[in-house]
């Protein structure tokens, strides 16, 4: 284990079960409506770029993944509550199905912001598939279809998630020890 984690919460094991059924779930409630075209999975960066990657080897259905970078964090701890686009979506999703792949709802900022904009481009449908959601007091009310995880109200790094840009690279999903970060 990392130096810097103080437990692991999901270890690579549990995360590669998770989403694999995740995935075989998302297979189901689309076979119906995926026609040749197939659905598009929207991967939200930097946080949700592990996630999306497994995630979609676990979906047997004919798919288009595009990529979304959004931030609200920067480098600090705390959510800023302004959500800024740093790269947009390459694929018109008008009257397409969408699942937007999340690695965490934290304040639910980032999701409530994403789907407000997503929505007003006409998509057929539109759903979140999140790996975790925190145990946050006063979380915005996210419709999210799909969660790999709940999690507690900590600092989590790993599979994706970041502290200042690091622990990305870490196979499972740990918790930070709070003198990294205060
Ligand atoms: C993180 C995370 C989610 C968002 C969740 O993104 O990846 O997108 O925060 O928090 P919220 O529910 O409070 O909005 P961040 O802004 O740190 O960018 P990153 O994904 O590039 O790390
Ligand atoms: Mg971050």
């Amino acid at each position: 284990m990392h130096n810097d984690i103080s437990e692991i919460l999901f270890s690579e094991q549990d995360l590669a079960i998770r989403v694999r059924e995740l995935g075989e779930a998302i297979t189901r409630d689309y076979a119906d409506v995926a026609g040749d075209a197939g659905i598009v999975v929207v991967s939200i960066l930097r946080g949700g770029a592990v996630f999306t990657c497994d995630l979609i080897r676990a979906i047997d259905l004919p798919l288009e993944v595009d990529f979304m970078a959004v931030s609200s964090y920067g480098n600090g701890a705390k959510s800023s509550g302004v959500v800024r686009i740093l790269k947009d979506l390459s694929t018109d999703i008008r009257g397409r199905h969408v699942v937007i792949a999340e690695g965490i709802i934290d304040s639910g900022l980032t999701l409530k912001y994403l789907l407000k904009n997503l929505q007003s481009r006409e998509p057929a449908s539109l759903t979140v598939a999140a790996l975790m959601r925190k145990d946050t007091p006063a979380q915005a009310d996210i419709p999210c279809r799909y969660i790999g995880f709940e999690c507690p109200d900590e600092f989590i790094v790993g599979y994706g998630l970041d502290f200042a840009e690091h622990y990305r690279n870490l196979p499972y999903i740990g918790v930070l020890k709070p003198e990294i970060y205060q």
